[in-house]
């Protein structure tokens, strides 16, 4: 990539450049001037310096503005424009940012001949950004160049969306919404761009195993390179605009970058459950029929999910009066939510152009369609399920209300819980706009293209939308802003917004969630989901997860349940199934299958305060519940390299799923803790190095392990549960997961489950648990309602009926209530203690109830 550059003019930069770096010329063309330090960051302008260059060619952008600031003391941002002319750039949504300035924890310095930016993290001196002036930058109309240079060995995570192991090995990855599955069998790599583009990444120090992050907050089609010590970006427009996130620990990284997206949206109560999925129901008699399986077999279920089947001549939101007549389907939906359970429809992105088609009609007097770059006043026309179809400017001022309105129309129709929104990438199965060649995208038009042709089942990057910005520069934000804007349709009833989506940009989680997409039914792609999972999660999606079971091919019986095992402890947890596939439902293989069925959901349901209770923190600060153990213990790098042979939800529990054929034990890692089965108590001996052997039994259980130190809610009714609903009326037992002289805390938060905003606005009930194991006469278990702003319905709270205690040394003998002003009251209680096990049990005869603490 060099260009022979005269040497004297570095001699201006040596405290940035290394000798190496030196002898290899001047690659990067600007030079800065005008430099203003602030308290808050650094301004100046870069000129492009024709002087030893060849002369600028007509698309490089000469005058730049260099702005960099301070936001706070974890993170800065570096954001370099074109000085004369307006670029595009990505809609804005991060209304928490605020620039509070730099408390001390890094320092950035630039160098002015050529231009030079580094940013290094003061507690160990490690660059954590270096646009080093020594290599090569560029700054052209379609051509974003540069380079950060650590000087170190990295391991670069993130960079969605694609098929990858965790740590992403070095090579060259292309970001740019598309829709294609799980790239396997189409002959190209498996590490090709996929449905969303998320240009986050998260860097580890080999060395160290400390952490940062930074994002580029940029749409256009984009290639990052990992080197072993660089990332470079290669952007086809837009502008610099990059944020870091200086860590040190993984974990620091995601709050940082959270804070900055903003928090992902609360969901619903019973969206953690269990849901129920397929293409192909090709009637509504289908539909029925499953819901009647679920029910005869005794098996749980939250939602009855309906693919692309309902559409009369799969056109978005219309019933077939053949195949799924309104009457049966309102009776239906009606059906599943009187028992607790509901219904989750199919919204595909392109709207049929049909002009009897009321959703086409509206839209196209709204003016709200992306437009034919080569015919004026036309739509630009691509090809979806239903044939000719048409999309949604998400720029233009009617798009909202259309969008909103054909929803609220919808719901009318059928009565909806969550939506579904597919084929938003925007995915198109031709190229280009119907009835023109698409427009020309190859090194004649373009500097250079990443990885493929843009145009590739996608609409013309000609394209307009309002204001003539193009899909060339919109074409990754389809997903998300369609979204966006169908959460408007839930916040205007208060209602939070359960919306599956494909594709996903930065910010998507404050709106919406997503699932993985078309995976297929193969044991790798169990161990992909995993990846997937935590680099959404870091993402600011955490309410993600994969088809469980897969989706392409056939999957079998073995498969099925090791998935369905490993399913239920995803965020979001549904078996869906293509339609040229056989049946996965939980009857398809016999009883094995159901049996697997019936304990994983109700192994969720049994978590379900504790999963909902993060879910509910995530939604108010940001962070993970279903993330890599190495956040948890950042010293030991083995659980980096060993990413997915294990996870942890939230702090306490870690899982071990089966992701192997034929197996029925295996050889697993642990961090460095003290572990407890979850279900028996059973303390873990690790026989070597933190591993311990670990039976894998199916049908049954997924490993789970509750590490010491941390107080469980447990959902006494799991096994006879039939939605979640029926758990908000349960009693809880708490599992305390003691020691001597270790100190237990786990805490729940109780609030009506569904009503948008109940943690900014404090309308949720929480309690803390903190249990005190002092040796002496006396241990305590103290109650404490940190919030206190949801009040019960009618017998609906989750009372403590049992206390069960790991690792108890010495039988429980009496129980005492202290209340007011610590005067001990006897409570009557039955208690249960095995030496062996180490498990002490307390069943209250009257349940401790919130009214009392
Ligand atoms: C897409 C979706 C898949 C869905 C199918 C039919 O392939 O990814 O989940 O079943 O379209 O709508």
């Amino acid at each position: 990539m060099g260009r022979v550059t005269a040497f004297a003019v570095l001699i201006g930069c040596l405290a940035l450049t290394s000798a190496t770096n030196l002898n290899q010329g001047r690659d990067n063309p600007y030079d800065l001037s005008n430099i203003v330090y602030m308290t808050n960051g650094i301004t100046a302008i870069a000129t492009y310096h024709l002087g030893n260059l060849q002369a600028a060619n007509e698309t490089v952008i000469t005058k730049l503005f260099l702005n960099i600031t301070y936001d706070n003391p974890q993170r800065v941002r570096i954001r370099i424009t074109d000085m004369q002319n307006t670029r595009f750039e990505v809609p804005y949504d991060f209304t928490n940012y605020t620039i509070q300035g730099n408390a001390g924890l890094y320092n950035v310095t630039i160098s002015a001949n050529p231009m030079g930016i580094q940013v290094v993290r003061q507690s160990d001196n490690r660059v954590i950004f270096f646009l080093d002036p020594s290599l090569w930058f560029s700054y052209d109309d379609q051509d974003i160049l540069f380079t950060s240079n650590y000087g170190y060995g990295i391991n670069a995570l993130g960079l969605g969306e694609r098929i990858t192991s965790f740590i992403i090995p070095q090579g060259t990855y292309t970001l740019w919404a598309r829709d294609r599955p799980s790239p396997l069998d189409d002959g190209q790599s498996q590490d090709a761009n996929m449905y969303s583009s998320q240009p986050f990444y998260m860097i580890i120090d080999q060395e160290t195993g400390q952490a940062f992050g930074g994002l580029l907050y940029n749409a256009n089609a984009m290639s990052v390179v990992i080197g072993p010590q660089s990332l470079t970006f290669r952007t086809t427009g837009g502008i610099i605009d990059m944020w870091l996130f200086i860590g040190p620990t993984p974990e620091q990284v995601v709050f940082q970058y959270h804070q900055l997206i903003g928090p992902p949206v609360e969901i619903p109560y019973w969206s953690l459950g269990w849901h129920q999925s397929r293409y192909g129901y090709v009637n509504v008699s289908m539909l029925q029929q499953v819901f009647d399986n679920y029910t005869n077999n005794q098996l749980p279920l939250d939602a009855l999910w309906n693919d692309i089947d309902y559409m009369s001549a799969y056109e978005d939101f219309m019933f077939d009066p053949v195949t799924y007549p309104l009457n049966n389907m309102t009776q239906l939906v009606d059906a599943l939510l009187a028992t607790g359970k509901n219904y989750i429809p199919i919204v595909d992105a392109g709207i049929a152009q049909n002009n009897s088609d009321p959703f086409y009609i509206n839209g196209t007097s709204s003016g709200v369609w992306i437009q034919n770059p080569y015919t004026k006043n036309a739509a630009c026309v691509g090809q979806v399920w239903p044939g000719n179809a048409t999309f949604i400017d998400w720029l233009n001022p009617n798009a909202k209300n259309y969008w909103v309105s054909s929803l609220n129309t919808f719901q009318q129709t059928v009565s909806f819980s969550g939506i579904w929104l597919d084929m938003n990438e925007v995915s198109n199965f031709v190229s280009g706009c119907v009835g023109h060649e698409p427009t020309l995208i190859n090194s004649t038009t373009m500097p250079w293209t990443p990885g493929q042709d843009l145009n590739t089942n996608a609409l013309d990057v000609a394209a307009t939308h309002q204001n003539g910005v193009t899909e060339y520069n919109m074409h990754s934000l389809y997903g998300y802003l369609e979204s966006k804007t169908a959460a408007q349709y839930f916040i205007q009833k208060q209602t939070r917004p359960f919306i599956i989506s494909r594709s996903t940009f930065p910010g998507h989680g404050k709106w919406a969630s997503k699932w993985l997409g078309d995976n297929y039914s193969q044991w790798s792609f169990m161990e992909y989901s995993i990846v997937g999972i935590f680099n959404f999660g870091m993402f600011g999606i955490p309410m993600v997860g994969a088809d469980i079971c897969g989706f392409l091919g056939n999957t079998n019986l073995e498969l099925c349940s090791r998935w369905t095992q490993l399913g239920t402890m995803y965020p979001f947890s549904r078996n869906h199934n293509d339609a040229n596939s056989i049946p996965q439902e939980p009857w398809a293989f016999g009883p094995l299958l159901i049996e697997t069925n019936n304990v994983s959901i109700r192994n969720k349901y049994m978590l379900q305060l504790y999963i909902y209770t993060h879910m509910m923190k995530i939604s108010s600060e940001g962070g993970q519940l279903f993330k890599p153990a190495y956040w948890e213990y950042p010293s030991d790098m083995n659980l980096l390299y060993n990413a997915t042979s294990s996870f942890m939800l939230g702090k306490a529990l870690i899982v071990h799923p089966c992701l192997w054929y034929g197996i029925s034990g295996s050889t697993s890692f642990f961090p460095d803790d003290m572990w407890y089965n979850l279900y028996s108590g059973e303390y873990v001996f690790l026989d070597y190095e933190n591993s311990a052997y670990l039976d894998m039994p199916w049908p049954g259980l997924i490993n789970i392990h509750v590490a010491q130190g941390f107080i469980i809610p447990i959902v006494d009714n799991y096994m006879s549960a039939m939605s979640l609903r029926d758990t908000r009326y349960s009693n809880i037992s708490l599992i305390i997961v003691q020691g001597p002289g270790v100190e237990a805390t786990g805490s729940v938060i109780f609030d009506d489950g569904s009503t948008y905003g109940n943690m900014a606005n404090n309308n949720y009930l929480e309690v803390e648990y903190q249990f005190f194991s002092h040796n002496s006469t006396f241990d305590y278990l103290t109650l404490q309602q940190l919030q206190s702003g949801y009040k019960r319905e009618t017998g609906e709270w989750p009372y403590i009926s049992t206390l069960i205690f790991y690792g108890c040394t010495a039988a429980p003998e009496s129980v005492f209530k202290l209340s007011n002003g610590l005067v001990p009251t006897y409570i009557p209680a039955n208690v249960y203690w095995s030496a062996e096990d180490m498990i002490c049990k307390i069943w209250l005869k009257n349940y401790l109830q919130p009214d009392e603490m």
